[in-house]
């Protein structure tokens, strides 16, 4: 299957949260990950979405290439990619988290986490917390 790899993206969001458009979008990308054997997370808030794909390194390279492509959000930047040594989000084809769960500000706040500086491991942390509760 090849080497495991990892990304971690922020974007701007367009679409309302939880709409009827953003939950067909959210089953397109399980469906199409499943096939692919990738696994993560899509964390929602303040008008930002946090998203943690894990998977083999084409696979994972294809998919964020189309979500680079995909008009259904702006300004997406990459926050780490690099090899992994394990799946951390091994029971999600695409977990999804937003704002009224659980916020990363707040997460923040209270990690003494920088907003200036996000750091991708710290944002990880929280995404495998918010795993942790939805499983
Ligand atoms: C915020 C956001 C997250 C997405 N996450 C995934 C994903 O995890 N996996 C996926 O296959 N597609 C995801 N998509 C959809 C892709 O951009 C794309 O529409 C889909 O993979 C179908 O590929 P295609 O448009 O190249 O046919 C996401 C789109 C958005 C806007």
């Amino acid at each position: 299957m090849g080497e495991l790899f990892s990304l971690l993206y922020r974007s701007k969001c367009i679409l309302p949260a939880l709409s009827s458009a953003e939950l067909a979008m959210l089953e397109v990308a399980r469906t199409r990950n499943q096939f692919e054997y990738i696994t993560g997370i899509l964390h929602r808030e303040s008008g930002a979405y946090f998203q943690w794909l894990e998977g083999p390194r084409s696979g994972v390279e294809a998919v964020y290439a189309s979500i680079q492509a995909d008009s259904r959000h702006t300004n997406v930047e990459c926050l780490s990619s690099e090899p992994a040594t394990h799946r951390r989000f091994s029971d999600w084809s695409m977990a999804y988290s937003n704002f009224d769960d659980e916020s990363l500000f707040d997460w923040a706040a209270a990690t003494g986490m920088s907003l200036l500086l996000p750091n991708p491991q710290e944002i990880l942390g929280f995404l495998e917390h918010r795993a942790s509760l939805l499983a």
